[in-house]
C-alpha cells in the first residue's frame, strides 16, 4: 500500500512539474515575442480634410471592422475580458485623453494598421493587420483622413493582460493571430493598383472575412475566440451558399437572415456592420465568394 502511494506521488509530482514547466515556457516565449522590437518603416498617405474623402474612410473603417473592436466613435474599448484569453484592449485612436492621435504621426498609424508594429517597435496584440496590409493607396488615404478627422474622446483604458491558457495556445496550436507582425512580410509596399473587375473587388472585400472564416473561406472553428463561439460557416461552393441567389446573401449580409430560416448572431457574425457595404459591394463579394469551390461541388455530383 505504502508503495502504492509513493508511485502515485511521483506520478502526480511528475505531472504538477510538467505543467509548471509548460506554463513557465509558454509564459517566457509570448513574452520574449511581445516585447520583441521590429524595424520601423516609414510609409506615408495623403491625408485630406474634404468630407467626401473622409466620409468614404469612415465607410472603410465600418466594413472594415474598425469600429467593432475600436468602438463607433473609435475611442477605443475593451473587447475580451476573460479568463482563457485574460484582456484585450483596442486603443483610444482619438487624440482625447488616453488616445494615440495627437501622439502618433501618419506614419506610425500606418504601421500599426498594416503590419501590427507599434511607434516604439513593439508588436501590436491581436490587431488583425495582416487582413489590412493589402488596403490599396487610395483607401489607406481615405482611412488616415478619417482617423484624424475623428471628435477627440477622453478614454484612458487599461493596460493589455495575456492569461496563461491564451500564452499556451499560441505556443503549442500556432495558428492564434496573437502578434500581426509575425504574420505578414513587412517589406510589402503599399499597393496602388486597385482592384477593377467584380471579381478582383470582392476578393479585395474578403480579406476582412478571412479573420474568421478563413483563408480559403471554407470556415471551421475561428482561432483565439471564446469557446462559446459557433465554427464559421463554409462560404464557398461546396458550402450551404451553394443554392443561394445573390438576393439571399444580400438579406444574409443586411438583416442576418438565411433562405432556411435560421437568424445569424451578430454577436459572432458582423453583419450589421458589414451590412453597411453598398450593392456594389456586395455584389462584388457575391460574384467572389460563388467563383470559390464550383470544381469542388461539380466533383460532388459525379
Ligand atoms: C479584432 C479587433 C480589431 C480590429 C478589427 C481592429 N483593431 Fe486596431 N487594435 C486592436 C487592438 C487589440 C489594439 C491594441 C494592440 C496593443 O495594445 O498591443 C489595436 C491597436 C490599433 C492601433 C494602435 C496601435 C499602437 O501602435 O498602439 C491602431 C492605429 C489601430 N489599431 C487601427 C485600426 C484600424 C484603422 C482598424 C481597421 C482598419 C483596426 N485597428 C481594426 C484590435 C483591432
Ligand atoms: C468576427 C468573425 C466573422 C467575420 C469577420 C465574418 N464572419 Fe461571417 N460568420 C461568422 C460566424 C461565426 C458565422 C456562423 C454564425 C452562426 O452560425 O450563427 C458566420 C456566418 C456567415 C454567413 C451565413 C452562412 C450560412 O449559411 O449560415 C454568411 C453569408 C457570412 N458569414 C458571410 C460573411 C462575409 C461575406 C464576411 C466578410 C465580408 C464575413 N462573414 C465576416 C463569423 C464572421
Amino acid at each position: 500500500m505504502r508503495k502504492l502511494f509513493k508511485v502515485l506521488g511521483v506520478i502526480v509530482g511528475v505531472l504538477i512539474t510538467s505543467v509548471l514547466l509548460v506554463v513557465l515556457v509558454t509564459y517566457l516565449i509570448t513574452e520574449y515575442r511581445w516585447n520583441r522590437t521590429y524595424e520601423l518603416t516609414m510609409e506615408t498617405v495623403e491625408v485630406s480634410a474634404d468630407p467626401a474623402v473622409i466620409e468614404h474612410g469612415r465607410h472603410i473603417a465600418t466594413i472594415r471592422g474598425c469600429v467593432d473592436c475600436h468602438g463607433e466613435n473609435l475611442a477605443g474599448r475593451i473587447f475580451i475580458e476573460d479568463p482563457i484569453a485574460g484582456r484585450i484592449v483596442a486603443t483610444n485612436l482619438t487624440s482625447g485623453e488616453g488616445g494615440i492621435g495627437s501622439s502618433y504621426t501618419d506614419e506610425d498609424l500606418i504601421r500599426s494598421i498594416r503590419k501590427g508594429i507599434k511607434s516604439d517597435g513593439k508588436p501590436t496584440l491581436f490587431m488583425p493587420a495582416y487582413e489590412y496590409i493589402q488596403i490599396h493607396e487610395r483607401d489607406l488615404s481615405t482611412l488616415i483622413s478619417y482617423i484624424r478627422s475623428v471628435e477627440p474622446v477622453d478614454n484612458i483604458l487599461p493596460d493589455n493582460k495575456l492569461a496563461i491558457p491564451m500564452r499556451a495556445m499560441y505556443v503549442l496550436q500556432g495558428n492564434i493571430p496573437l502578434f500581426s507582425a509575425e504574420m505578414v512580410d513587412l517589406s510589402t509596399p503599399i499597393p496602388t493598383i486597385e482592384p477593377v473587375t467584380l471579381h478582383e473587388r470582392g476578393q479585395y472585400l474578403a480579406t476582412s472575412c478571412m479573420g474568421c472564416h478563413g483563408r480559403d473561406m471554407k470556415g471551421g472553428t475561428i482561432p483565439g475566440v471564446p469557446p462559446h463561439w459557433p465554427p464559421a460557416t463554409d462560404l464557398t461552393m461546396a458550402g450551404s451558399m451553394a443554392t443561394w441567389i445573390e438576393a439571399d446573401f444580400f438579406r444574409a449580409m443586411r438583416d442576418g437572415r438565411t433562405p432556411d430560416g435560421r437568424v445569424l448572431n451578430a454577436e459572432f457574425m458582423p453583419y450589421p456592420i458589414l451590412g453597411t457595404m453598398t450593392d456594389e459591394e456586395l455584389q462584388s463579394l457575391y460574384v467572389y465568394l460563388s467563383s470559390l469551390g464550383q470544381i469542388a461541388a461539380a466533383d460532388e455530383l459525379n
